[in-house]
Protein backbone atom coordinates (compact mmCIF):
# COMPACT_ATOMS: atom_id res chain seq x y z
CA UNK A 1 0.00 0.00 0.00
CA UNK A 2 1.71 2.92 -1.05
CA UNK A 3 1.52 6.10 1.29
CA UNK A 4 -1.01 8.96 -0.43
CA UNK A 5 1.89 11.20 -0.78
CA UNK A 6 5.98 9.90 -1.69
CA UNK A 7 8.84 11.96 -2.13
CA UNK A 8 10.18 9.48 -4.27
CA UNK A 9 6.89 8.96 -6.54
CA UNK A 10 7.10 12.88 -6.80
CA UNK A 11 10.86 13.35 -7.20
CA UNK A 12 10.26 10.28 -10.38
CA UNK A 13 7.51 11.84 -11.42
CA UNK A 14 9.08 15.25 -12.04
CA UNK A 15 11.59 13.65 -14.02
CA UNK A 16 9.08 11.53 -15.74
CA UNK A 17 7.39 15.27 -16.55
CA UNK A 18 10.34 17.04 -17.61
CA UNK A 19 11.35 14.62 -20.13
CA UNK A 20 7.61 14.74 -21.98
CA UNK A 21 7.73 18.00 -21.66
CA UNK A 22 11.52 18.49 -22.95
CA UNK A 23 10.61 16.07 -25.99
CA UNK A 24 10.99 17.99 -29.31
CA UNK A 25 13.32 20.53 -27.65
CA UNK A 26 16.83 20.09 -29.62
CA UNK A 27 19.30 20.40 -26.51
CA UNK A 28 20.84 22.62 -29.23
CA UNK A 29 17.81 25.04 -29.00
CA UNK A 30 18.41 25.36 -24.94
CA UNK A 31 22.30 25.61 -25.67
CA UNK A 32 21.76 28.67 -28.05
CA UNK A 33 19.62 30.37 -25.15
CA UNK A 34 22.39 30.12 -23.40
CA UNK A 35 25.52 30.26 -25.71
CA UNK A 36 27.81 33.58 -24.75
CA UNK A 37 29.45 35.61 -27.18
CA UNK A 38 26.86 36.12 -29.39
CA UNK A 39 26.66 39.51 -31.14
CA UNK A 40 23.84 41.84 -32.37
CA UNK A 41 24.28 44.78 -34.75
CA UNK A 42 21.54 47.94 -34.45
CA UNK A 43 21.40 50.34 -37.09
CA UNK A 44 20.05 53.89 -35.45
CA UNK A 45 20.64 52.45 -31.90
CA UNK A 46 21.43 55.58 -30.35
CA UNK A 47 17.77 56.04 -28.84
CA UNK A 48 14.70 55.57 -29.32
CA UNK A 49 13.53 51.94 -30.26
CA UNK A 50 17.47 50.77 -31.51
CA UNK A 51 18.61 51.90 -28.15
CA UNK A 52 16.21 49.73 -26.20
CA UNK A 53 16.78 47.15 -28.72
CA UNK A 54 20.46 47.18 -27.87
CA UNK A 55 19.31 47.34 -24.43
CA UNK A 56 17.45 44.46 -24.39
CA UNK A 57 19.72 42.54 -26.60
CA UNK A 58 22.55 43.12 -24.18
CA UNK A 59 20.27 41.91 -21.12
CA UNK A 60 19.97 38.65 -23.06
CA UNK A 61 23.74 37.70 -23.95
CA UNK A 62 24.58 39.76 -26.61
CA UNK A 63 27.81 41.49 -27.10
CA UNK A 64 26.30 44.83 -29.10
CA UNK A 65 27.69 47.08 -31.97
CA UNK A 66 25.82 49.92 -31.59
CA UNK A 67 25.86 52.74 -34.30
CA UNK A 68 23.95 56.04 -36.12
CA UNK A 69 25.04 58.63 -37.63
CA UNK A 70 27.32 61.08 -36.53
CA UNK A 71 25.23 63.58 -35.36
CA UNK A 72 24.54 61.01 -32.63
CA UNK A 73 28.53 60.24 -31.75
CA UNK A 74 27.48 61.23 -27.99
CA UNK A 75 23.98 59.01 -27.63
CA UNK A 76 26.06 55.79 -29.55
CA UNK A 77 28.62 56.15 -26.76
CA UNK A 78 26.21 56.64 -23.78
CA UNK A 79 24.73 53.25 -25.38
CA UNK A 80 27.52 51.51 -25.26
CA UNK A 81 28.44 52.10 -21.74
CA UNK A 82 24.64 51.17 -20.61
CA UNK A 83 25.42 48.01 -22.65
CA UNK A 84 28.56 47.12 -20.84
CA UNK A 85 26.91 48.37 -17.80
CA UNK A 86 25.09 44.90 -18.65
CA UNK A 87 28.39 42.85 -18.34
CA UNK A 88 28.60 42.92 -22.08
CA UNK A 89 30.52 44.07 -24.62
CA UNK A 90 30.48 46.82 -27.00
CA UNK A 91 31.62 48.60 -30.10
CA UNK A 92 30.63 51.91 -31.69
CA UNK A 93 30.55 53.63 -35.10
CA UNK A 94 29.08 55.80 -37.14
CA UNK A 95 27.18 54.06 -40.00
CA UNK A 96 24.67 56.10 -42.51
CA UNK A 97 23.10 53.21 -43.64
CA UNK A 98 22.17 54.90 -47.14
CA UNK A 99 26.03 54.38 -47.68
CA UNK A 100 26.58 50.99 -48.27
CA UNK A 101 30.24 51.31 -47.89
CA UNK A 102 29.70 52.89 -44.03
CA UNK A 103 27.05 49.62 -43.52
CA UNK A 104 30.51 47.34 -45.16
CA UNK A 105 32.60 48.72 -42.98
CA UNK A 106 30.17 48.71 -39.66
CA UNK A 107 30.29 44.96 -40.22
CA UNK A 108 33.87 44.56 -40.69
CA UNK A 109 34.73 46.25 -37.37
CA UNK A 110 31.83 44.57 -35.66
CA UNK A 111 32.90 40.76 -36.35
CA UNK A 112 36.25 42.30 -35.73
CA UNK A 113 35.86 43.56 -32.31
CA UNK A 114 33.16 41.02 -31.30
CA UNK A 115 33.30 37.62 -33.30
CA UNK A 116 31.26 36.42 -35.49
CA UNK A 117 27.40 38.40 -36.29
CA UNK A 118 24.59 36.59 -35.34
CA UNK A 119 21.77 39.26 -35.74
CA UNK A 120 21.00 42.22 -37.34
CA UNK A 121 18.32 44.41 -36.80
CA UNK A 122 17.91 47.36 -39.65
CA UNK A 123 16.36 49.49 -37.37
CA UNK A 124 17.97 52.97 -38.50
CA UNK A 125 14.30 54.68 -39.96
CA UNK A 126 12.95 57.85 -40.45
CA UNK A 127 9.13 59.54 -41.06
CA UNK A 128 8.16 62.61 -43.41
CA UNK A 129 4.63 64.47 -42.70
CA UNK A 130 3.07 65.55 -45.75
CA UNK A 131 -0.06 67.80 -45.73
CA UNK A 132 -0.25 66.36 -49.24
CA UNK A 133 1.70 64.57 -51.67
CA UNK A 134 1.38 67.14 -54.37
CA UNK A 135 3.54 69.03 -52.87
CA UNK A 136 6.07 66.44 -52.13
CA UNK A 137 9.77 67.41 -53.54
CA UNK A 138 12.11 65.02 -55.15
CA UNK A 139 14.99 65.70 -52.07
CA UNK A 140 12.18 64.58 -49.67
CA UNK A 141 10.99 61.18 -51.97
CA UNK A 142 14.74 60.55 -52.49
CA UNK A 143 15.39 61.05 -48.48
CA UNK A 144 12.92 58.67 -47.43
CA UNK A 145 13.41 55.80 -50.03
CA UNK A 146 17.27 56.25 -49.18
CA UNK A 147 17.24 55.66 -45.79
CA UNK A 148 14.19 53.69 -45.08
CA UNK A 149 14.14 51.32 -48.21
CA UNK A 150 17.74 51.37 -49.41
CA UNK A 151 19.66 51.89 -46.02
CA UNK A 152 17.63 48.32 -45.21
CA UNK A 153 18.68 46.82 -48.51
CA UNK A 154 22.37 47.75 -47.75
CA UNK A 155 22.09 46.82 -44.09
CA UNK A 156 20.49 43.15 -45.18
CA UNK A 157 23.22 42.57 -48.00
CA UNK A 158 26.29 43.38 -46.26
CA UNK A 159 24.73 40.98 -43.03
CA UNK A 160 23.54 38.09 -45.28
CA UNK A 161 27.22 38.04 -47.29
CA UNK A 162 28.58 37.90 -43.39
CA UNK A 163 26.21 35.26 -42.37
CA UNK A 164 27.18 33.25 -45.39
CA UNK A 165 30.67 33.69 -44.98
CA UNK A 166 29.98 32.72 -41.82
CA UNK A 167 28.12 29.37 -42.83
CA UNK A 168 25.83 29.31 -39.52
CA UNK A 169 22.42 31.14 -40.29
CA UNK A 170 22.10 34.26 -38.67
CA UNK A 171 18.93 36.29 -38.11
CA UNK A 172 17.84 39.64 -39.87
CA UNK A 173 15.39 41.39 -38.43
CA UNK A 174 13.67 44.56 -40.50
CA UNK A 175 11.99 47.66 -38.95
CA UNK A 176 8.48 47.92 -40.65
CA UNK A 177 5.61 49.81 -39.37
CA UNK A 178 1.85 49.40 -38.65
CA UNK A 179 2.00 51.97 -42.00
CA UNK A 180 3.43 48.81 -44.04
CA UNK A 181 -0.29 47.74 -43.54
CA UNK A 182 -2.34 50.96 -44.72
CA UNK A 183 -0.96 53.97 -46.27
CA UNK A 184 -3.00 57.24 -45.15
CA UNK A 185 -2.50 60.94 -45.48
CA UNK A 186 -0.58 62.69 -44.18
CA UNK A 187 2.26 59.99 -44.32
CA UNK A 188 1.81 58.25 -47.77
CA UNK A 189 5.83 58.35 -48.46
CA UNK A 190 6.56 56.57 -45.73
CA UNK A 191 3.53 54.26 -45.48
CA UNK A 192 4.77 52.69 -49.12
CA UNK A 193 8.60 52.89 -47.39
CA UNK A 194 7.30 50.40 -44.74
CA UNK A 195 5.13 48.53 -46.84
CA UNK A 196 8.44 47.81 -49.27
CA UNK A 197 9.80 46.56 -45.89
CA UNK A 198 7.40 44.22 -45.73
CA UNK A 199 7.94 42.31 -48.92
CA UNK A 200 11.80 42.85 -48.92
CA UNK A 201 11.40 40.76 -45.36
CA UNK A 202 8.96 38.28 -47.27
CA UNK A 203 11.53 38.00 -50.23
CA UNK A 204 14.67 38.15 -48.68
CA UNK A 205 13.60 35.64 -46.34
CA UNK A 206 13.25 32.67 -49.18
CA UNK A 207 16.19 33.73 -51.04
CA UNK A 208 18.07 33.40 -47.55
CA UNK A 209 16.54 30.52 -46.05
CA UNK A 210 18.75 27.90 -47.62
CA UNK A 211 21.51 29.76 -45.87
CA UNK A 212 19.35 28.60 -42.50
CA UNK A 213 19.61 32.52 -42.67
CA UNK A 214 15.43 34.11 -40.96
CA UNK A 215 14.51 37.16 -41.97
CA UNK A 216 11.41 39.05 -40.48
CA UNK A 217 10.28 42.65 -39.35
CA UNK A 218 8.58 44.15 -36.15
CA UNK A 219 5.90 46.85 -37.04
CA UNK A 220 5.35 49.25 -34.25
CA UNK A 221 2.05 50.97 -33.62
CA UNK A 222 2.53 54.56 -31.90
CA UNK A 223 5.70 54.41 -30.13
CA UNK A 224 6.81 56.95 -27.78
CA UNK A 225 10.34 58.50 -29.35
CA UNK A 226 11.68 61.53 -30.72
CA UNK A 227 10.22 59.91 -34.17
CA UNK A 228 6.89 60.38 -32.52
CA UNK A 229 7.43 63.77 -31.48
CA UNK A 230 7.99 64.59 -34.79
CA UNK A 231 4.61 63.44 -36.15
CA UNK A 232 3.16 64.94 -33.46
CA UNK A 233 4.92 68.52 -34.10
CA UNK A 234 3.86 68.35 -38.12
CA UNK A 235 0.60 67.13 -37.31
CA UNK A 236 0.28 70.27 -34.82
CA UNK A 237 1.02 72.37 -37.58
CA UNK A 238 -1.66 71.22 -39.84
CA UNK A 239 -4.05 70.65 -37.49
CA UNK A 240 -3.63 73.56 -34.87
CA UNK A 241 -3.60 71.15 -31.91
CA UNK A 242 -1.69 71.77 -28.87
CA UNK A 243 1.65 69.69 -29.22
CA UNK A 244 0.98 66.43 -27.89
CA UNK A 245 -2.79 66.57 -28.40
CA UNK A 246 -2.14 64.50 -31.38
CA UNK A 247 0.00 62.02 -29.72
CA UNK A 248 -3.22 61.98 -27.30
CA UNK A 249 -5.36 61.22 -30.06
CA UNK A 250 -3.79 58.21 -31.37
CA UNK A 251 -4.23 56.73 -28.15
CA UNK A 252 -8.01 56.29 -28.25
CA UNK A 253 -7.39 53.96 -31.30
CA UNK A 254 -5.25 51.72 -29.48
CA UNK A 255 -7.75 48.19 -27.47
CA UNK A 256 -5.24 48.25 -24.84
CA UNK A 257 -5.42 51.70 -23.83
CA UNK A 258 -2.22 53.17 -24.06
CA UNK A 259 0.39 53.82 -27.11
CA UNK A 260 3.36 52.32 -26.41
CA UNK A 261 7.25 52.19 -24.73
CA UNK A 262 10.74 51.30 -26.82
CA UNK A 263 10.85 48.04 -24.62
CA UNK A 264 7.45 46.74 -25.66
CA UNK A 265 8.81 46.76 -29.43
CA UNK A 266 12.24 45.35 -27.67
CA UNK A 267 10.39 42.55 -26.01
CA UNK A 268 9.39 40.95 -29.64
CA UNK A 269 12.59 41.92 -31.16
CA UNK A 270 14.43 39.64 -28.39
CA UNK A 271 11.85 36.97 -29.77
CA UNK A 272 12.82 37.58 -33.42
CA UNK A 273 16.35 37.34 -31.93
CA UNK A 274 16.74 34.04 -30.24
CA UNK A 275 16.25 30.37 -30.74
CA UNK A 276 12.33 30.46 -29.89
CA UNK A 277 11.47 31.95 -33.40
CA UNK A 278 14.00 29.57 -35.13
CA UNK A 279 11.42 28.03 -37.26
CA UNK A 280 9.68 31.76 -38.10
CA UNK A 281 10.66 33.44 -41.49
CA UNK A 282 9.15 36.03 -43.29
CA UNK A 283 7.00 37.18 -40.98
CA UNK A 284 6.21 40.97 -40.29
CA UNK A 285 4.62 40.97 -36.52
CA UNK A 286 2.90 43.96 -35.04
CA UNK A 287 3.77 45.53 -31.87
CA UNK A 288 0.68 48.11 -31.76
CA UNK A 289 -1.22 47.17 -28.78
CA UNK A 290 -4.16 46.31 -30.80
CA UNK A 291 -5.00 48.19 -33.69
CA UNK A 292 -4.04 46.37 -36.92
CA UNK A 293 -4.69 42.70 -37.68
CA UNK A 294 -2.48 41.63 -39.95
N1 LIG B 1 8.19 55.35 -33.02
C1 LIG B 1 7.19 54.80 -33.68
O1 LIG B 1 6.00 55.03 -33.35
C2 LIG B 1 7.45 53.88 -34.85
C3 LIG B 1 6.34 53.26 -35.43
C4 LIG B 1 6.53 52.41 -36.50
C5 LIG B 1 7.82 52.16 -36.97
N2 LIG B 1 8.88 52.76 -36.38
C6 LIG B 1 10.20 52.48 -36.96
O2 LIG B 1 11.11 52.05 -35.96
C7 LIG B 1 12.44 52.47 -36.29
C8 LIG B 1 13.03 53.23 -35.12
O3 LIG B 1 12.22 54.39 -34.90
P1 LIG B 1 12.30 55.30 -33.59
O4 LIG B 1 10.90 55.62 -33.23
O5 LIG B 1 13.21 54.73 -32.59
O6 LIG B 1 12.92 56.63 -34.25
P2 LIG B 1 14.04 57.64 -33.72
O7 LIG B 1 13.97 58.81 -34.65
O8 LIG B 1 13.92 57.87 -32.27
O9 LIG B 1 15.38 56.81 -33.98
C9 LIG B 1 15.79 56.49 -35.27
C10 LIG B 1 17.30 56.42 -35.29
O10 LIG B 1 17.69 56.16 -36.65
C11 LIG B 1 18.79 56.99 -36.94
N3 LIG B 1 18.91 57.25 -38.38
C12 LIG B 1 18.18 58.07 -39.17
N4 LIG B 1 18.67 58.08 -40.42
C13 LIG B 1 19.74 57.24 -40.42
C14 LIG B 1 20.66 56.84 -41.41
N5 LIG B 1 20.64 57.31 -42.66
N6 LIG B 1 21.62 55.95 -41.06
C15 LIG B 1 21.70 55.48 -39.80
N7 LIG B 1 20.86 55.83 -38.82
C16 LIG B 1 19.90 56.71 -39.12
C17 LIG B 1 18.50 58.28 -36.18
O11 LIG B 1 19.69 59.06 -36.03
C18 LIG B 1 17.94 57.74 -34.88
O12 LIG B 1 18.94 57.51 -33.92
C19 LIG B 1 12.31 53.31 -37.57
O13 LIG B 1 12.62 52.51 -38.68
C20 LIG B 1 10.84 53.71 -37.58
O14 LIG B 1 10.35 53.96 -38.87
C21 LIG B 1 8.73 53.62 -35.34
Amino acid sequence: MYPLFSPARAFFGAIRDYRTLSRGFSSSSFRAAATPNRTALITGSGRGIGRAIALRLAADGFNICVNDLPANAESIEEVASEVRALGREAITTFCDVTKMSDVEETVRKSVEALGPLNVLVANAGIVQIQPSLLDVTDAEMQQIYEVNVFGLINSNIAAGKQFIKQGNGGKIINAASIASYKSAPPSILYSSTKAAVRSLTQGIALEFAPHKITVNAYAPGNIDTKLWEKIDAEMSKMNGLPIGENWKAVEKLVALGRNGIPKDVSNVVAFLAGPDSDYVTGQTLVVDGGMWFS
